[in-house]
Order: C-alpha cells, then sequence, then structure tokens
C-alpha cells in the first residue's frame, strides 16, 4: 500500500470509448484484458464502466482486504446480479445480509466434514459408473462427460435424487444460459430492454425450474436426509421457507456444485495429457497407495500427489476465475479513494498466473507445492474458492471430489487429446472450454 498517495487520486487504466467507457473491451478481451492491465497498470487499476468507476486490484492484500477484512462494504452487486440473478434468484449465491445469513446456516449443515465422508462413496461409485461405459480407444467429449459424472454427484449426495434422465436437458440449459448472461448486451444494458440473449436466459431458467420442481416433489413425497427435505421443514423465524426460497436455494446448490468441478477435472485431464512425466508419477502413487482398490475417504493422506495435481491446475486454470462485488460506502485502497457504487474486480486468473508469488508462473508444476510455498505465500494470492464469509460453501466437497474422481479415473485410464493443444477459456462465471475437448481414452 502507498500511505504517501493522496486518496483523491485514481489509479491508472484504459481510457475506454464514450458512454459505454472500457466495458466493451473488458468483456470481449477476456481474460487477456484482465492480464494485459494488470501487467501494464499494475496492482490498482480504474476505468470507467458504463454503470460508473471500475476497479481491478491486483495485490493479494487489497484482494483480502476487500473479500476479509471490509467484506460487509463489498457486496454483490449489480454486475454480479445481472448475470446470475435470473438463474439462481435470491439463493445463497446473490442474498445478501439477514437473509443470506439465514441460507449460509440452512445449508451449511450438509457440508459438515463428518456429512461429506458420506459422499465419497457416491462419488467414486458414479466414476466407475461412467468409466464403464467407457470403452478402449474410443473418443469421448470430455468436458460434457465431467458435467454429467459431477451433476449426478451433487444431484445424489445433496438431494438424494438420481437425475440420469434429465443429464442431456440440464447441460444444453445450461450451454444456453451461461454464455448469453455473459454477453456484452447482457452485461451492460439495463435489465427492463428484452434482447436475444435474455431471451435464451429466461428459457434455460424455464427448463432448470421444472427440473427442480420435480426434485422437490419427489422429497416432499419421500422425505429424507438430504438438503432438500432439509429446507422443507426448516423454520425460519416461526415460519415455513416459501415455495420460491426452497426452489432458489436447490436451483443454486444444483448449479453452482456441478459446473466448477467439471471445469476443474477437465483442465486437470488436459494438463495431465500434455505432461507425461506428471501423468506417470500420479499414476506411480496411486498403484502405490490403491493398487486395484476403489479409493476411500482413508486413502486420502497418502495421495498428497494427486491432491498437488489438482491445486496446481486449479491456480492456472481457476474454475472461477474473477471475482466482482460493489463498494457500499467510500472506501480507501492502495492509498486511492473508492467511491461507494463502484465496480471492484479481483482475478484468480490474473494473481495466480503472476510471477511475483509463482517462478516460472505458466508452468504445469504440481511438485510447486510444498510446506515452504505455502508459508511464504501471501494469503490471497491463492483463492479458487474466494476468501472471507463469502467463500465458497462447497470447497471440501469439490476438492474430496476432484481427489477420488481423478484418482478413479486414471486408476482404470489413460486419455490422450485428439482437439486443439491450444484450449480457448471463455470466461463466462466459470471458466468453460470454448471448444469441445476430445480425447481418446485408453484402458490401463
Ligand atoms: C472446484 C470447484 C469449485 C470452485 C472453484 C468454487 C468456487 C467458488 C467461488 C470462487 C465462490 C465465491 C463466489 C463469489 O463470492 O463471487 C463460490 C461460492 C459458492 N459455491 Fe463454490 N466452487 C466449487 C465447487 C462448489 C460445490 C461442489 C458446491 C456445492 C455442492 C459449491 C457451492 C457454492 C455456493 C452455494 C456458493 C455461494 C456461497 C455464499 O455466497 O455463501 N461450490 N464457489
Amino acid at each position: 500500500m502507498d500511505a504517501e498517495r493522496s486518496s483523491s487520486e485514481t489509479p491508472p487504466g484504459p481510457r475506454g470509448l464514450p458512454i459505454v467507457g472500457a466495458d466493451p473491451a473488458m468483456i470481449l478481451g477476456r481474460l487477456d484484458f484482465r492480464t494485459r492491465v494488470a501487467r501494464e497498470y499494475g496492482d490498482y487499476v480504474h476505468w470507467q464502466g458504463m454503470r460508473g468507476p471500475v476497479y481491478q486490484f491486483n495485490h493479494p492484500d487489497d484482494i483480502e482486504h476487500v473479500l476479509v477484512q471490509n467484506n460487509q462494504n463489498y457486496v454483490k452487486g449489480e454486475s454480479f446480479q445481472q448475470i446470475l440473478e435470473p438463474l439462481t434468484g435470491n439463493g445463497i449465491l446473490n442474498s445478501h445480509g439477514e437473509e443470506w445469513r439465514r441460507n449460509r446456516r440452512l445449508i451449511q449443515p450438509a457440508f459438515h466434514p463428518e456429512r461429506i465422508e458420506v459422499y465419497a462413496g457416491m462419488m467414486t461409485g458414479f466414476t466407475e459408473g461412467m468409466c464403464r461405459t467407457w470403452s478402449d480407444g474410443e473418443t469421448r467429449l470430455i468436458h460434457d462427460d465431467m458435467m454429467e459424472l459431477t451433476l449426478q454427484i451433487v444431484a445424489k449426495a445433496l438431494f438424494g435424487v438420481d437425475v440420469e434422465d434429465h443429464l442431456a436437458e440440464i447441460g444444453a440449459a445450461l450451454d444456453a444460459y451461461l454464455p448469453a448472461s455473459s454477453s456484452l448486451a447482457n452485461v451492460i444494458l439495463p435489465k427492463a430492454i428484452p434482447l436475444p440473449s435474455r431471451r435464451k436466459m429466461r428459457d434455460a431458467r424455464d427448463t432448470l425450474d421444472g427440473i427442480v420442481d420435480e426434485i422437490i416433489q419427489e422429497r416432499r413425497r419421500n422425505p429424507g436426509d438430504d438438503v432438500v427435505s432439509k429446507l422443507l421443514f426448516a423454520e425460519d423465524g416461526g415460519h415455513e421457507l416459501s415455495e420460491q426460497q426452497i426452489h432458489d436455494e436447490v436451483i443454486t446448490l444444483l448449479t453452482a456444485g456441478h459446473e466448477t468441478t467439471a471445469v476443474s477435472m477437465t483442465y486437470t485431464i488436459y494438463l495431465l495429457s500434455q505432461h507425461p512425466r506428471v501423468e506417470r508419477q500420479l499414476v506411480a502413487e496411486l498403484d502405490e497407495v490403491l493398487g486395484e482398490r476403489t479409493p476411500e475417504m482413508g486413502d486420502l493422506p497418502g495421495l498428497s500427489y494427486t491432491e498437488r495435481v489438482i491445486k496446481e491446475s486449479m491456480r492456472l486454470f481457476p474454475p472461477v476465475p474473477i471475482i466482482v462485488r460493489e463498494a457500499v460506502e467510500p472506501d480507501t485502497i492502495g492509498g486511492y479513494s473508492v467511491p461507494a457504487g463502484a465496480t471492484v474486480y479481483a482475478s484468480q486468473w490474473v494473481v495466480h498466473r503472476d510471477s511475483r508469488w509463482y517462478d516460472d508462473a505458466l508452468a504445469f508444476r504440481p511438485e510447486r507445492w510444498t510446506d515452504e510455498l505455502e508459508a511464504s505465500l501471501p494469503r490471497l494470492a491463492y483463492f479458487p474458492f474466494a476468501a472471507g464469509p463469502r467463500r465458497c460453501i462447497g470447497d471440501r466437497f469439490a476438492m474430496l471430489e476432484a481427489r477420488l474422481i481423478l484418482a478413479t479415473m486414471y486408476q482404470n485410464y489413460h486419455l490422450e487429446l485428439r482437439s486443439d493443444r491450444n484450449i480457448e477459456v471463455i470466461p463466462t462465471v466459470t471458466s468453460r472450454p470454448k471448444e469441445d475437448v476430445v480425447m481418446a481414452v485408453h484402458e490401463r
């Protein structure tokens, strides 16, 4: 932080166009824009956007200030809501204040470490099921496989339901929704204006609404030990939750709980296909710890290289590449004043690839994750799951799932990339690959 700087100064940054400012460059330039402005202007970047001043902070300490120390001043404002609210309504991801606290309190027990252990068998069971449908030498669209796998896992673990019959519908709805919601027109134009992208978003939401209603009805008929049943019988200040509230929570968990993990698995598989030495070391660990046994919770402490592979993959390809907040009150960061209403960005993509924190930052080197590295890093130099009170509620679930999926898959298969080596990332809410990732699967 530069204490000498007058707090009336504005950080440097791109100038942009009249009225729309640098927003089009930001949206069309995607992650390259984020990286370029960080490298060109430094830790504090400012530009004028359609909705007013925009800041991108690139130093881990300032990001910690926004997400942790002064988190109550940084809410999920209009830029966040414009993209996600039409899908996830007022569920835990979007809500604020008391309503968010209630949502988090109701959902948290499903993510208790003891509860999560119960999910391990489902995670390996579905992965083995997927592997059984593969035949030696065939080619697969691996991201589609990962989306279906993680969707089945989250639906079974959290809601106690099988969604096998709806996999294609849910996949198509998200394929339509996510790019439309992050399109230039949706992001910069006021909500009231009808747009083709908004029509696509509504149609996708209608499809998902139907499926979520079915899940809720099923749990109403046969309540169990799952999140939906808990929400159905929860009391909030003496009242039951409304149908809409329950609906919004279920759709939030269904979507937030699978796309991110699928993205992280796809990039991990891609990186392994490009780094045979790392794959050999991973398989050697699996052979030594598991042999031909299905992995279980108790095996995880022995699978430390597997965990480092996933950590390193989420460093280079963070499934959520950017976090956005809106300042409630004026604040001062790095000696610069941040006015109330300003949009504030922090990008995992930019920070995780910054050579100040990581040697040879663009190289995939799982072995870099030593205790010494972790102790030397600023806290927010690695934040795939965000930080502070709005940190991902599913972080443990996701790390358990990623390790078990990877271990089960690589015990049985070697995957060989058949599509383009240069994967282009589309930063919607997540870092989805733009094109199909085609892999040939070979039995070990
Ligand atoms: C590799 C996998 C995952 C990554 C990288 C990830 C990342 C994130 C990030 C960065 C946030 C914060 C977003 C923000 O504040 O703007 C978040 C929030 C959230 N995530 Fe995850 N997530 C993952 C998996 C999961 C899973 C498996 C679930 C549920 C089963 C889940 C449920 C949620 C929910 C409900 C929130 C909102 C929490 C709140 O606002 O209180 N996530 N996630």
